[in-house]
């Protein structure tokens, strides 16, 4: 009787041990996924509550001499006659950095290959690269070496021969993307103002070219203003975890939720969007490094917001599929695919076998399997199979 009550006793206290060991083993981890939850929770919660953020704007306005020291680097490669004469249909703004020439190269001769555009699609979109300065600490790649000429030298060459390069004199880093992004607009404003549409994209990104401009001109001749497309982030919160790429300091950012914007891989504004971010980027303080976020910023202080196309990827790369491409507008981490991707998802047949009654039941099944599996991580959202 007693050894059994002892035993019973020695039973449950290593219960309790377990018990106890599991919890704490959760509560490790569940102040990781708390975080993260909890702050996704309260940043999209305040979204919807308070929906207007005008303090972001009061607070971050700055005099105009003080906003120009974010504007006012010279060029080092420019094409100011790019867009004269011309009836540009979109201004295509590719980030790069100087290094990544075999990107450049990949989009010249695929997607933005300006020409091909011209006789196939019938409208003329420019495409431009932007750049900063390239790191001197870094190794200049090999082929820099071996021709023994200077990193800037092989720019103005590739430049000679392409003419579609636009460098300021800043330094070419992560922390400086907003520096590029409002380079771009100070540029349109300048040297392109007529074109329709302004779109910024990486260079990793593949853009199927004829559903975009399809796309464009369909809009273009309803006269769409006050225009903003991509992948929105709705409520999103700022990073606060010091070891992620993206972290944005209480002092520079204090507030719960960045203003609606949309993913930097890829997105379309119309001119008259384009021309008030522009005069936003005048007074505003664009210490901010996150290039999307001070886009929604300078949205937010005109009065702009984005609406989502569930065709333009965040991240993640668009599943290879006939039925995929016949809709597709952007899809992120393309780099070694491109070529391949670009002959695939422009071929005739595309459009042939995704037509008719029989393809688009064919198709939405086929988008169903790829695009709505439960916890499977995809560029687009299940419901674009049902478009
Ligand atoms: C661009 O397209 C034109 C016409 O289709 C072609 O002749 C040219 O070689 C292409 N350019 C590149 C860089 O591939
Ligand atoms: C941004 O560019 C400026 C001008 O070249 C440079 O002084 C600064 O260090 C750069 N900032 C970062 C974070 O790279
Ligand atoms: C812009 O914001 C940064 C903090 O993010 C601050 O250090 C800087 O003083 C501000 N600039 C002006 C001109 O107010
Ligand atoms: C943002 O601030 C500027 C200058 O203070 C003001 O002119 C503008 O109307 C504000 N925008 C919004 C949406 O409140």
């Amino acid at each position: 009787m007693f050894v059994n009550f002892r035993r019973i006793r020695k039973c449950q206290w290593l219960q309790l041990m377990t018990t106890c060991l599991l919890l704490s083993v959760v509560m490790v981890c569940w102040e990781e996924l708390d975080n993260n939850v909890v702050s996704h929770v309260k940043s999209y919660s305040y979204r919807y509550l308070v929906n207007s953020f005008t303090f972001i704007n009061k607070s971050l306005t700055i005099p105009r001499e003080q906003a120009r020291s974010f504007s006012n680097f010279q060029y080092l490669l420019d094409h100011p006659d790019k867009c004269i004469n011309q009836d540009v249909l979109l201004l295509l703004f590719v980030k790069t950095s100087p290094e990544n020439i075999e990107r450049r190269n990949a989009i010249r001769s695929t997607w933005g290959n300006e020409t091909y555009i011209q006789n196939s699609l019938g409208v003329t979109v420019k495409v431009v690269f932007v750049m900063g300065t390239i790191q001197t600490k870094k190794e200049e790649p090999a082929w820099s070496k071996r021709s023994g000429i200077g990193f800037q030298e092989q720019l103005l060459q590739e430049d000679r021969v392409h003419r579609d390069l636009i460098q300021q004199n800043f330094l070419d880093s992560f922390h400086n993307l907003t520096l590029k992004l409002i380079m771009q607009f100070h540029w349109m404003h300048s040297r392109c103002p007529h074109a329709r549409f302004l779109m910024t994209a990486d260079d990793d990104i593949f853009v199927h070219m004829p559903n975009l401009v399809s796309y464009l001109q369909d809009l273009s001749s309803k006269g769409v203003t006050d225009f903003w497309v991509g992948r929105v982030h709705r409520g999103a919160p700022p990073i606060r975890s010091k070891n992620s790429k993206y972290y944005v300091p209480f002092e520079m950012y204090p507030w719960m939720t960045y203003p609606d914007y949309t993913a930097g891989a890829g997105y379309v504004v119309s001119s008259d969007v384009a021309d008030k971010i522009y005069h936003a980027t005048l007074t505003l303080n664009a210490s901010i490094y996150i290039d999307d976020v001070f886009m929604g910023i300078c949205a937010n202080a005109v009065g702009v917001s984005p609406q989502e196309h569930v065709y333009f990827s965040g991240e993640g790369k668009a599943p290879y599929h006939q039925c995929i491409y016949n809709q597709m507008m952007t899809s992120h981490g393309h780099v070694e695919d491109i070529y391949d991707l670009w002959r695939v998802a422009t071929h005739p047949q595309v459009k042939q076998r995704t037509s008719g009654l029989g393809g688009s039941l064919y198709c939405t099944a086929v988008k169903l399997t790829l695009l709505c599996k439960p916890y499977h991580f995809n560029t687009y959202p299940c419901k674009a199979a049902f478009l």
